[in-house]
């Protein structure tokens, strides 16, 4: 054959290969979400999340610090309500000294280049478990918007440096951006989960946080995994109302998302592989039907390729010591 083109020569050696390469992961790509509970010295393995671990503060601070080290720059805080502190209301979430306001306070005090960002939603702290306020069988919207707004900035007076509201109700994020500047926190960002998905992918999370629903489900305030338009409604809107970086939820099943968002927007777009994600992999790992190192790297690779600026992921901590090794 004479050809005129042969695709392979790029292909042929290992450092070939690296030198086109068009899609490259370094730790400044990761969001390392971060389960803290009450307690001391307390590390629980979740159960549907094997090697990932909800820890008591000081342990989640030593983490933190091991996290820095490696080079991840941003951890996404989520706390673990008691039961005795859920309510309809959810006003734990705004309680000055409540666990995820000590978190944020003790983590910016130990490490302060650390980015820290929260998670804003009433789930954990719900008797219901639901991320909005429950009436008459319905998660109302605005006033749940109105227990954002005081949560996010609670938050921020502890110094959280992006909040990130992941609970899908309408005009939170303008309200949230108002409030920010009506109260002069005008250096605290907003990442807003702009397209997430009603998704089973979510379960393992929620065993984490006991944040299951306790009756129906998310598809009121979540969106249908059959849209996609309305992906890019959600995200335009939430930018327009303030958004600083913009999230599609989950990540690997909607890589098509992210693209189309990606092209669309000029803010950065994060994604978020979630807990489910986490347990798939672990799970085939387990059963000797995948290569974990492998299979880590090429799902966040693919992440990336398809858009995202930024991945939320279980596997932070072990892509970077993968990619170092
Ligand atoms: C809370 C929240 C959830 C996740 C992030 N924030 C659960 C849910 O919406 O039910 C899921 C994260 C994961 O599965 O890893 N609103």
């Amino acid at each position: 054959m004479y050809l005129q083109r042969r695709n392979r020569i790029l292909r042929k050696s290992a450092a070939v290969r690296s030198l086109v390469s068009e899609t490259i992961l370094t730790p400044n790509d990761f969001i390392a979400p971060l389960f803290i509970d009450e307690g001391k010295n307390i590390a629980t393995e979740i159960a549907s999340m094997p090697g990932y671990y909800r820890r008591s503060l000081d342990l989640t601070v030593k983490e933190v610090k091991e996290l820095w080290s490696l080079g991840i720059k941003c951890v996404l805080l989520f706390i673990k309500c008691k039961d005795e502190w859920k309510d309809n209301t959810g006003k734990e979430a705004w309680n000055k000294n409540g666990l995820m306001q000590r978190s944020i306070r003790t983590i910016k005090n130990a490490v302060p280049e650390m980015i820290v960002m929260t998670d804003v939603a009433l789930d954990p702290y719900s008797s219901y478990g639901h991320d909005g306020i429950v009436k008459d069988g319905e998660i109302v919207n605005d006033e749940t918007v109105e227990a954002l707004v005081r949560m996010s900035l609670s938050h921020a007076e502890a110094g959280a440096d992006f909040v990130a509201p992941s609970d899908m109700m309408d005009g939170r994020i303008g309200a949230i951006r108002t409030a920010l500047e009506e109260n002069h926190f005008t250096g605290t960002g907003i990442m807003s989960y702009s397209a997430k998905y009603a998704s089973c992918f979510y379960g393992p999370f929620r065993d984490a946080l006991d944040s299951a629903p306790g009756f129906g489900d998310k598809k009121t305030y979540q969106m249908d995994y059959a849209n996609r338009t309305e992906a890019i409604k959600e995200t335009l809107m939430d930018i327009e109302e303030g958004a600083d970086i913009v999230m599609v939820k989950p990540a690997m099943a909607y890589l098509d998302i992210i693209r189309e968002i990606k092209n669309a927007v000029e803010v950065p777009v994060s994604a978020y592989h979630v807990s489910g994600e986490y347990a798939m992999i672990k799970a085939a790992a387990k059963a000797g039907w995948l290569d974990e190192n492998k299979a880590i790297i090429e799902s966040l690779t693919s992440i990336k390729r398809a858009g995202a600026d930024l991945i939320a992921t279980y596997f932070a901590k072990d892509a970077v010591k993968i990619l170092t090794r």
